[in-house]
């Protein structure tokens, strides 16, 4: 499988590494990067002689370059601006979930994917337990979803603090308002469950802890569920969690696997 890649950040790099480095997936490389602002020029080229990739500054030639799946690690402003073209063309797999958000843009790439027979893939990223409630919602009778998030303290608030602080309790629409930075995991949970407008979001700034620690609540029909995820950060960008690349990995290799889990 042929992937072209839309940001060589953390994420993007940690890809470039497993894949065309390591071949930690059989099979299954980056064959083509894509950033067409100008001031990337320099670093595309560096990026294709390290990892052995096509690197393109123009949309249609990328698509056009053989790959089979996009893979978006951007940012936001890039899913808004490049994802109704590759889905008419390609499966796109999107990291930067935040864009989403918006149900008119996400209803029209889900009709524009449906439309050319395309797949929107959405990485489960900090977090787990996805497969749960969106068997759970099948009921019709999900009742309940909260996600308290616990993040070391100076990576929320300024002030130096000894004491824990709830700096939101709320309906993740507003905590995406508020904490857009913060609040990707409460846009996939919502996207899998009960929508933006229904399900709760706590976050805590705590300074006794050095981990994004995520604890999900569920309740209906089914029963109830409880996970809590201890994340640690990728080396290479403490922002972002550990598990969030090892989340794109596993997306792309289910698009392969014979068997799907869960
Ligand atoms: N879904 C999740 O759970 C989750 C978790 C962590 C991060 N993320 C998101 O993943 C994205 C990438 O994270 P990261 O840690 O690798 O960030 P990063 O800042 O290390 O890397 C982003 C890269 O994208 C590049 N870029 C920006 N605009 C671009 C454009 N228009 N075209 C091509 N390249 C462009 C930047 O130059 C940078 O190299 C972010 O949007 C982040 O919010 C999602």
């Amino acid at each position: 499988m042929k992937l072209g890649l839309i940001g060589s950040g953390a994420l993007g790099t940690f890809l470039l590494e497993k894949l065309n480095e390591e071949n930690h997936l059989h099979g299954v490389t980056i064959q083509a990067i894509f950033d067409e602002r100008k001031k990337s020029k320099a670093k595309l080229g560096e990026l294709s002689e390290q990892y052995n990739v096509a690197a393109y500054q123009n949309l249609d030639d990328f698509l056009q370059s053989g790959i089979d799946v996009v893979v978006e690690c951007a940012n936001i402003e890039a899913v808004r601006m490049y994802a109704p073209q590759i889905i008419a063309q390609k499966n796109l797999l999107i990291i930067s979930i935040g864009a989403l958000v918006d149900q008119v843009f996400y209803a029209d790439l889900q009709k524009i994917a449906k439309t050319n027979n395309q797949k929107i893939l959405l990485p489960s990223g900090a977090i787990g337990g996805l497969d749960l409630i969106q068997a759970a919602k099948l009921s019709g009778n999900l009742q309940e979803v909260v996600i308290t998030t616990r993040k070391p303290a100076a990576s929320l608030v300024d002030a130096n603090t000894d004491r824990e602080q709830v700096i939101f309790d709320g309906l993740a629409t507003k905590a995406i308002e508020q904490f857009p930075k913060n609040i990707n995991v409460a846009i996939i949970l919502s996207l899998a469950g009960l929508g933006s407008n229904d399900t709760k979001v706590k976050i805590i700034a705590d300074p006794n802890v050095d981990k994004n620690i995520h604890s999900i609540q569920a309740r209906g029909d089914f029963g109830e569920f409880t996970l809590t995820i201890e994340n640690f950060p990728m080396p290479s960008n403490p922002k972002t969690s550990y598990l969030t690349a090892l989340s794109i990995l596993a997306s792309i290799k289910s698009l392969l696997d014979p068997v799907v889990i869960g």
